[in-house]
């Protein structure tokens, strides 16, 4: 890597990936089962987001059960017992129960009793969020291994009836073990950011303390995603290129550096539109949404995970991951594999 930086993750403690794993639901809903359900086409959701399918939960499971499956598989994949783990951080806006927090529950079923225990909540960009405050215990010493979860059931509020949200959502898990190394790679740089003023460009309304359920919120249909689609979009292609185009000027580095840019899946049109204006080719620019749909905080980690294990991503590569999200919220991170 041609970064100054590399001097600076030489003799000291790194953060680092060391485990990853994904879980999905078996359950395929394509886009001619929308057809039945909304007056959509196949034609229309292809052509506007890149989405072919996504997957759905089966009734009686729940978030937890999703990064379970995709936490186990990262442990594995680690060689870490749980018992090794300091900290489980689960990024979500779908968690099992408004309390107690997933990871707790998470922390149960992994039989992880060292370790504390937190969800965050910060829309699609909550996987970046929760890896950048796992890599800042890392960084203090305070923690060596730490368990980062991206899930969602994100069909369970979505609004069968609106067209504009009902497309676009999936539900899925990524899962990753940071380790604390003294390996002369890591995560290199890291921009978490927010803009509360487009809060309600992407809210659930219902379910919290400023409507709680009842009669009514049910009959406005409250617990459903609201979005404004189109500002969302506008919104999105300008941080995600601000956010890469900050952290590669701090490391003197070009998108042509890059071997991998690993964006939120959104829409294919938002990722193609970036791909094409720092000139990378597809094989640098991974690509889920077209399978699973956006699957908010998990869309990174699940990248990460088909990578790694198709054999694509090498240790030393240059990775940078970006993304937007309910908040507004956005960020990335910076790291050599
Ligand atoms: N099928 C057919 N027609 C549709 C559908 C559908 N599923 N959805 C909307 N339309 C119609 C609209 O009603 C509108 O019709 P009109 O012109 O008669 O009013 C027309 O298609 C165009 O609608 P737009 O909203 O302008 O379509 P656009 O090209 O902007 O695509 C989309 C909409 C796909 C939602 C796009 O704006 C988008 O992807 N935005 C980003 C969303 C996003 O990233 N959200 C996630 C944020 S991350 C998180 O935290 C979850």
């Amino acid at each position: 890597m041609k970064s100054g930086r590399l001097q600076t993750l030489i003799n000291q403690v790194n953060t680092i990936i060391n485990g990853t794993g994904m879980a999905l639901p078996l359950n395929v809903i394509t886009n001619k089962d929308l057809e039945e359900m909304v007056e959509t086409s196949d034609e229309w959701i292809v052509s506007r987001t890149g989405i072919r399918e996504r997957r759905k939960l089966e009734e009686g499971m729940s978030a937890v059960d999703l990064a379970e499956r995709a936490s186990l598989e990262a442990l594995k994949a680690a060689s870490l017992d749980p018992l090794a783990l300091n900290l489980i951080i689960v990024a979500t806006v779908t968690p099992d129960y408004p309390t107690p927090a997933t990871s707790c529950l998470l922390q149960a079923r992994l039989g992880a009793f060292n370790a504390g225990a937190m969800d965050l909540s910060a829309g699609c960009t909550g996987f970046i969020y929760a890896m950048t405050v796992g890599h800042q215990f890392i960084q203090s010493g305070v923690c060596r291994n730490i368990l980062v979860v991206g899930v969602e059931v994100l069909t369970r509020i979505t609004d069968w009836e609106d067209r504009g949200t009902c497309v676009l959502f999936g539900d899925g898990a990524g899962a990753v073990v940071l380790s604390a190394s003294d390996e002369d790679r890591g995560i290199i740089s890291h921009s978490i950011k927010a803009d509360g003023r487009g809060a309600e460009l992407l809210l659930v309304p219902g379910g919290g303390s400023a409507m709680p359920a009842s009669l009514e919120s049910i009959s406005k249909r409250a617990h459903y995603i609201k979005m404004n689609g189109n500002e969302i979009f506008k919104f999105a292609v300008r941080v995600v290129e601000d956010t890469l185009e900050e952290m590669l000027r701090k490391e003197k580095l070009k998108p042509s550096d890059l071997d991998f840019l690993i964006l939120h899946q959104a829409n294919l049109r938002i990722i193609e539109h970036i791909r094409k204006r720092l000139k990378l080719p597809r094989e640098k620019v991974p690509v889920n949404i077209d399978r699973l749909g956006n699957t908010s905080s998990a869309t990174i980690p699940i990248a990460i995970h088909e990578e790694l294990t198709a054999g694509r991503l090498h240790k030393g590569d240059l990775v940078a991951m970006v993304a937007f999200g309910a908040g507004l919220t956005w960020g990335g991170l910076l790291m050599k594999w």
